[in-house]
């Protein structure tokens, strides 16, 4: 039985960990949104990388303003990045993040997929949802809030049942309950690693991870954006870390944000 955590356990434990980037810890027992105590948080501290991990939140916050529905069990984390990198490889960020999820995914045997941009599935069910914040996106060094939520512990059928996407949750999928502190302890060294490749001018070894576990590539899909939607195939993620689709009149567009979702399967 895996102790209760309190910051006192998360610090810590992380702290053990000798992490390169990230440096400071946060645990709550419950908040509104971590990526909201994040911005608090990150008014006081100067270019520390930190972590802010929640038991639960109140308000989580979704993509395009959804909610992010976040009972105990759940593991709901914020990043406070200050990424010193070649601003071109920002892009690259929200598939790298997605990219790291997959792999602490799979370390336990679970076959994920990444559907664009970042949202990761087992057997075409959400498991973890991804939001980046950028703040001052235009300055010499922007300040990027990543946000993961992550259905570990839940139970599936406390989720709401009308979600976007059907919903599945580690717990279910593998049939036992799974240590969130251990969980989040390899999450950050995966993290960290391919924070480092993007650092070393290395965005196509990230890119090249995200192909490999995409469910988009190939499929018939339509991307909302504020003004437009496109509908397209979905043909590659170009070296600058854009999806590109190609539309019924073969026109490639490069898309960097947007909603995606599938008309059918292509393949
Ligand atoms: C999505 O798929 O719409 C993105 C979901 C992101 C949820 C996480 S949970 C931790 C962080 N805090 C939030 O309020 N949202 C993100």
């Amino acid at each position: 039985m895996p102790t209760a955590l309190t910051q006192d356990i998360f610090q810590k434990t992380l702290a053990s960990e000798k992490y390169t980037f990230f440096t400071d810890f946060y645990y709550h027992t419950s908040v509104e949104s971590t990526n909201k105590t994040a911005k608090k948080i990150m008014q006081t501290k100067a270019n520390t990388d930190t972590v802010i991990m929640a038991a639960e939140q109140t308000h989580g916050r979704g993509r395009y303003t959804r909610h992010w529905y976040s009972p105990p069990g759940g593991l709901y984390l914020s990043f406070i990045l200050h990424p010193h990198m070649n601003k071109k490889h920002l892009p690259v960020l929200p598939l790298l993040t997605a990219v790291s999820v997959h792999t602490s995914l799979s370390e336990y045997g679970l076959a994920a997929t990444i559907k664009w941009p970042n949202d990761v599935l087992v057997k075409n069910q959400k498991i973890a949802g991804i939001l980046l914040e950028t703040q001052a996106p235009d300055s010499a060094s922007p300040i990027v809030i990543c946000g993961i939520g992550i259905n570990i512990n839940n139970n599936v059928d406390t989720l709401p049942p009308k979600l976007l996407t059907p919903a599945t949750s580690m717990k279910q999928e593998l049939g036992q309950t799974v240590d969130l502190l251990r969980f989040t302890t390899r999450l950050l060294h995966i993290y960290e690693k391919n924070y480092r490749f993007l650092k070393e001018n290395k965005p196509d070894v990230i890119i090249a991870q995200w192909k490999q576990a995409s469910d988009t590539l190939g499929k018939q899909i339509a991307i909302t954006q504020h003004y437009r939607t496109i509908h397209g195939v979905a043909v590659n993620i170009d070296a600058d870390g854009f999806l590109l689709v190609r539309d019924l009149l073969g026109q490639l567009h490069r898309v960097t944000s947007g909603d995606c979702q599938y008309i059918m399967d292509a393949r």
